[in-house]
């Protein structure tokens, strides 16, 4: 393959045969293994901590405690959203899981038997659980760490115009509001979070084995933590199993076991068990969401007014870029052209797990695409028009982009009304709302969900974006070397999208090289350049476009070192893929393969040209991408039981100009996955005394193949008119974009018993309770 199309994954070579090499496959001499001590309340004060007993264990090596870290100035660290969290508790334990302590010992049973050793006194404090009592009055205070702090309240952020907002709703002839909760869900990637820490006295050079989505933030970030040089930091992040969004932040037990190496002498190894993951790494969403859409009689959508409020657990550790407190929640208006909006966010402290990662989404657009979603939905059924006619109402045409919504962005390129059509001819829309008109009549009770898109992926141009402070640039550094074979190096991480493939693919593209011959380097800082990795689906639109750029210089390069070698003007010489020859004489000319040897040989180069072949790029995108999609999903629902069926799922994206097809299916087919996941069963429950109730995949449902339809996809492509390859991002569209479908598709079948709406999960209790006419939660 010598550029863009369907090829099989490179990386599947070693994975199909089990020869991946994940962090818990690392094995050190010497390496030690350790484990967490957990706090089983959900807020208490530590009164005191006995380690003796487990320090006697004759297989433990080191006991921390929040005070050996306070010692070392390291019981807090900072948070990606200029909070701080603690490392290990010093004062009081504020979610159930919490870190109190840490053992390092000869292997891993010994470090969890010593767990058991420890001797904590805890005096229980009320827990603040939900987060619509948390600025109450009367509720305990959980960051009484900060000080001057009287309340649980964390941020008040807002977008749009209130008062055109507002004049709009007067004006309306019809307005829907509806409150929706997006639940608490967990990203839960196979593999859990581990790292392991090899601190070396002698040079001082730390290096840390990370399952990590941005190996050089982590770094970054480890020095900030540690006050250890960054250049003495080496984190690498090997196979990734899965991140979505859960191997962004820094947890604590990793900077416990870099603690534990400088203390031991001897590398150690911390990993998770799946409990722990589930229960106290980076949970997403959470929004308490109140939406109000206003619209004339004939359907046309004028106005969205929203306020949320946002539970963040104990310490706010969301990650977001740092003007946006919310992310891109205020991508609310979606795919309509609405003349005013305006949203209001407010974020509180509660007794749970921290965190607010973008879970396979850019920043909260999760969140938003759903609300506008089911708001449309039931200003149809007020206004009693179809869905998909409403949408085709308002849905923005091509002759508006590009488009400014009423919250800011500019929205690159599509063609919505076409993508629209194209999802309903291929579900074949007429004839599934004459079979639903039918089976009523029986008293079955099918549902037609209509969702439709848009995304907003790529973070980011530097002037808007930054994470704590850095901006959202990403480098690639291409080499070819003198046998004409090349080396990227590029700072995004995979953690299964296949990069390894696409971005050989752009660099076989741009050179007109074979796939074969490229090999993709990422995931060691001490190897690559730097950037803010892989999130938000910002690496194709961010480092892809490096790639593409860098590619293109080191073309420019070549062309100049073949002009010395065929001695003629630069401007002679034109390009076909991987070869620069003399216009009108085509058989007079270089291959990449020769230039590449001649770059390294005694060829007079040009005066300003460097000898070897070489180009590189850091890459600030002008704006983001906007992906889009229209999706159908079509369910049976059993009114007897509640259950939900998913029969059909028809989805139409547009990611621009795909490099791989497959692997963009691929990662449609994740994402609606977890979309009828999130609709239907996941969701991170708590009781009233904050113990988490989804510690288990027993307790928190993910979707498995039988609970998913065959897939049925389509595609438009839009160029992105500012990305050098007209690429946009798709890795999490489809989790953005498939909730809505399916919650839609639910109320549409129950419409006849009078249900309008009901929140996620759509359990088969939720339904149940649902069509009787009360909700499952207070
Ligand atoms: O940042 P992340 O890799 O999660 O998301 P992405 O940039 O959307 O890319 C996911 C995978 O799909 C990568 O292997 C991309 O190169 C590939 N892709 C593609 O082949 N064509 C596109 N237009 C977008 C992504």
């Amino acid at each position: 393959m010598t550029g863009f199309g369907r090829m099989p994954r490179k990386e599947d070579a070693r994975f199909v045969r089990g020869r991946g090499t994940f962090v818990d496959d690392v094995r050190l001499p010497g390496m030690l293994h350790s484990a967490v001590l957990r706090s089983p309340y959900a807020h208490a004060r530590i009164t005191s901590i006995d380690t003796t007993a487990a320090e006697a264990h004759p297989k433990v090596r080191a006991v921390l405690t929040g005070a050996d870290l306070e010692e070392r100035g390291l019981a807090w660290m900072p948070t990606l959203s200029h909070d701080r969290q603690a490392v290990l508790a010093t004062d009081k334990v504020r979610y159930q899981g919490q870190e109190v302590a840490f053992v390092v010992a000869e292997d891993r049973y010994s470090a969890r038997d010593a767990l058991a050793l420890i001797d904590v006194d805890y005096e229980p404090l009320d827990p603040v659980v939900d987060a619509r009592t948390a600025l109450d009055a009367d509720v305990p205070v959980i960051r009484d760490d900060l000080e001057g702090k009287r309340d649980n309240h964390i941020f008040d952020w807002e977008a749009g115009d209130a008062s055109a907002t507002d004049l709009l709703f007067e004006s309306a002839d019809v307005v829907v509001a509806q409150d929706m909760l997006y639940p608490r869900v967990h990203p839960a990637p196979l593999e859990t979070c581990g790292v392991v820490a090899d601190h070396d006295a002698v040079t001082g050079k730390l290096t840390v084995w990370a399952t990590s989505q941005a190996p050089h933030a982590h770094r970054t970030l480890l020095a900030l933590v540690t006050g250890i040089a960054e250049h003495r930091i080496r984190v690498i992040s090997p196979d990734v199993g899965g991140g979505f969004g859960n191997k962004v932040p820094i947890y604590p037990a990793y900077v416990c076991a870099v603690v534990g190496s400088m203390v031991t002498g001897a590398p150690v190894k911390w990993v998770e068990d799946r409990s722990e993951n589930l229960m106290t790494t980076a949970f997403a969403r959470d929004y308490h969401m109140r939406g109000e859409l206003a619209s004339t009689s004939d359907g046309t959508m004028l106005a969205l007014r929203v306020r949320v409020l946002a539970d963040h657990g104990a310490f706010n550790c969301t990650a977001q870029p740092s003007k946006y407190p919310a992310g891109f929640f205020h991508v609310v208006t979606g795919s309509y052209d609405l003349r005013a909006a305006y949203c209001a966010v407010t974020g509180v402290f509660t007794n749970k797990a921290p965190g607010g990662v973008a879970y396979a989404c850019s920043f909260r657009i999760a969140e938003a695409s759903f609300l506008i979603e089911r708001l449309v939905d039931l200003l149809a059924g007020e206004l009693g028009v179809d869905p998909a006619e409403l949408r085709f109402r308002n849905l923005l045409t091509s002759e508006q982009f590009p488009y400014v919504c009423a919250t800011g962005w500019e929205y690159d390129s599509g063609d919505y009304p076409k993508a629209l059509q194209l999802a309903l001819d291929t579900v074949g829309y007429t004839e599934l709302r004459a079979e639903q008109e039918r089976r009523r009549a029986d008293d079955e009770y099918l549902g037609i969900g209509i969702s439709f898109f848009t995304e907003a992926v790529g973070a980011g141009p530097r002037k808007h974006m930054d994470i704590v402070g850095f901006g959202m640039a990403d480098g690639a550094e291409l080499r070819l070397h003198p046998t004409g074979k090349a080396v990227l190096r590029i700072s995004v991480q995979t953690q299964g999208q296949g990069h390894e493939t696409t971005f050989a693919q752009i660099v076989a593209h741009e050179l007109g090289i074979h796939t074969d011959d490229v090999e993709v380097v990422h995931g060691d800082t001490d190897n690559t350049p730097f950037g803010l990795g892989t999130y938000g689906s910002r690496s194709t639109p961010v480092s892809g476009a490096a790639t593409s750029v860098a590619a293109q210089r080191v073309r420019e390069k070549a062309r100049l070192i073949a002009s010395a070698l065929l001695e003629v003007d630069p401007d002679d010489l034109e390009w076909t893929p991987g070869r620069w020859s003399v216009r009108g004489a085509p058989d007079s000319g270089a291959s990449l393969k020769e230039i590449a040897r001649a770059a390294h040989g005694d060829v007079d180069l040009p005066d300003g040209v460097d000898g070897h072949l070489d180009g590189s790029c850091v890459y600030n995108p002008p704006n983001l991408t906007f992906p889009y999609g229209a999706y159908i999903c079509v369910v049976e629902v059993d009114p007897g039981t509640g259950q939900v069926k998913v029969r059909r799922f028809v989805a139409v994206d547009d990611c621009g100009v795909r490099i791989n097809p497959s692997i963009v299916e691929g990662q449609i087919h994740g994402g609606l996955a977890d979309g009828i996941g999130m609709a239907l069963m996941e969701l991170m429950a708590f009781d009233t005394d904050g113990n988490c109730l989804g510690g288990s995949f027993m307790d928190y449902l993910v979707p498995t193949a039988v609970d998913v339809p065959p897939w049925e996809l389509a595609e438009l492509v839009t160029p992105s008119p500012h990305h050098p390859l007209g690429a946009k991002g798709i890795g999490e569209c489809a989790t953005v974009g498939s909730p809505a479908a399916v919650v839609n598709a639910v109320m549409d079948a129950l419409a006849p018993l009078g249900v309008r709406h009901a929140d996620m999960p759509l359990t088969p209790a939720a339904v149940w309770c649902a069509i009787q006419g009360r909700p499952l939660r207070a």
